[in-house]
């Protein structure tokens, strides 16, 4: 990450603490690594994007349900879904410092360090030569680039290899080959590179032992598959049709860092949607469509977000890709689309000896669906709104602002009510005007210090809107909306304030571009 990027995530980090999005968990006592607590506005901020997301998938499809599956599962589950036996990090500890590392997160990284010197070598270039700089031409002749993608490709290809075929010794022999420090302490001196399951296990009951232990899940898919039945029959559904789950997942991940990037405790938004075989590949095509419009309708702007095509398919998957998004670290997975065959069913029939299966009255047999898939992790997509709406802007007056420019229906508090002054009976019209709103939109009534302060606390956590009750209002039963981007405002009647702030914070309009 550049200074950049990191002063930028800092900011993020302590903007969302000091505003009531997000503290470190368990911070009296000096926190847990890698677990976050959501505070007031970002519970807020939370629910409205699992609303926006369920809306646009079970409330806007009349083929897509929702589940919402237990926690812990009977442990065969993640045997059949081959989480027991792959769902593997490969990590390596440094006998000096006792850190531990992902192997191949210490490869990617010493990766990115080329990328940036490449980075490095263009902007000098640029500079050199003005308006005359052809940065492809540059890129595919300038001799010290092409050296660097060399080594970059060949290293890249040695990765993949090591990682397919599970190669721990090689992956060893490429840290200590390329000369890969211990980022904290600069030591190199290695222990071998193991194989560590990503699953937390606990157990069930009062007594401990093998066949008492179960798994925190890893993800909220299996409990869609091992209901695909329950749901289909109760519902009476027909292929293709989905089922969407919004819950909690668990992964002992080796190094969980970059904020709520990589958590150990974090929540997916996931739907598997079963298709009649042979027909996946264009529902898959159809679910990446889909997926990339809906993050489009957020406004974060179409140039931070990109496909990233996988090449190396799992076992299970004939087609999958990531949607990924420019966050302040770059582009990273925000959510999969997988096309994930029919392997879990199929391996739940196995394990359970149930049957799995959909009977198709028109072609009057049974067959078990293919699926695809659609996962995003909500605490992503919560990094990807907050450090893109943070801004920080110089006024016209010379002054500063930090101000959150969320999408209006996503905002924690839609809309703060504030008596101009705190005398002449304009807080006891502004305590009215609350209680008018208060069971229709989320609203804060301030009063305390000066107006101009009020709004900038009320644009650092993102309110879209602050109504302000000032003299005319005692007189004509008006008061001014103003828009926390613009800054501007308007006059609108006491009698319309309801229906006016409802048809501006309303989700519909985020779900009328899709
Ligand atoms: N059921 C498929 C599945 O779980 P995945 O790519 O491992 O696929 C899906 O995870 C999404 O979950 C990712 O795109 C990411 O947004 C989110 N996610 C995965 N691991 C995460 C973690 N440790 N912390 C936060 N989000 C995570």
């Amino acid at each position: 990450m550049s200074q950049s990027e990191d002063n930028l995530l800092k900011k993020i980090i302590g903007h969302a603490k000091e505003y009531g999005f997000i503290y470190p968990s368990s911070e009296i006592y000096d926190g847990l690594s890698a677990t976050y607590d959501y505070g007031p506005n970002g519970v807020e901020l939370k629910n409205h994007l699992k609303r926006y997301w369920w809306e646009a998938m079970v409330q806007a499809n009349q083929n897509i349900v929702g589940l919402d599956a237990a926690i812990f599962m009977h442990p065969t589950i993640w045997k059949a879904s081959g989480h027991i036996d792959a769902f593997n990090d490969p990590l390596i500890d440094n006998k000096d410092s006792k850190k531990r590392y992902r192997a191949d997160v210490l490869i990617e990284d010493y990766l990115t360090k080329i990328e940036n010197k490449i980075a490095k070598e263009e902007s000098k270039a640029a500079k050199r030569f003005g308006e005359d700089f052809d940065l492809d031409q540059f890129r595919s002749t300038n001799p010290r680039v092409l050296a660097y993608k060399e080594k970059i490709n060949a290293i890249t290809q040695r990765l993949k290899e090591a990682l397919e075929q599970s190669a721990l010794k090689d992956l060893k022999s490429l840290i200590e080959e390329l000369g890969i420090a211990d980022p904290v302490s600069g030591s190199k001196n290695w222990t071998d590179v193991r194989q560590f399951n990503l699953m937390f296990s606990t157990e069930l009951g009062s007594l401990s032992g093998a066949s008492n232990k179960i798994y925190l899940r890893p993800e909220t898919a299996q409990g869609i598959f091992v209901n695909f039945l329950n749901v289909q029959k109760s519902g009476r559904m027909r292929i293709p049709f989905g089922i969407a789950q919004i819950g909690k997942a668990f992964r002992n991940e080796i190094i969980a860092r970059q904020f709520i990037f990589r958590m150990r405790e974090f929540e997916q938004m996931e739907m598997q949607y079963f298709v009649k075989p042979g027909e996946e590949l264009d529902w898959y095509q159809h679910w990446k469509e889909k997926r990339m419009k809906w993050h489009q309708t957020l406004g974060l702007g179409q140039d931070n977000y990109r496909f990233h095509d996988h090449l190396n398919l799992a076992h299970y998957a004939n087609a999958a890709c990531d949607i990924e998004y420019q966050f302040p670290m770059g582009f990273k997975e925000l959510e999969g689309i997988h096309s994930r065959t029919d392997f879990d069913l199929k391996a739940h029939e196995q394990h359970s000896g149930k049957k799995l299966q959909f009977f198709d009255p028109i072609e009057n047999k049974s067959y078990v669906p293919f699926v695809i898939e659609t996962s995003i992790g909500l605490d992503r997509l919560f990094l990807a709104l907050l450090s893109n709406c943070y801004t920080e802007e110089t006024l016209a007056d010379g002054s500063q602002r930090t101000v959150v420019k969320l999408p209006a229906p996503l905002a924690p508090i839609k809309a703060a009510i504030l008596p101009l002054v705190n005398k002449d009976g304009l807080s006891e019209k502004a305590q009215e005007l609350f209680e008018q709103l208060k069971f229709h939109l989320l609203c804060q009534y301030d009063s305390k210090d000066a107006i101009g302060r009020r709004y900038r606390r009320q644009d650092a956590i993102g309110t879209p809107y602050c109504v302000t009750v000032d003299h005319q209002t005692l007189e004509d039963n008006t008061v001014t909306i103003r828009d926390r981007d613009s800054m501007e405002q308007e006059r609108v009647s006491v009698t319309s304030l309801t229906s006016v702030l409802q048809e501006k914070c309303s989700m519909v309009q985020l779900l009328k571009q899709l």
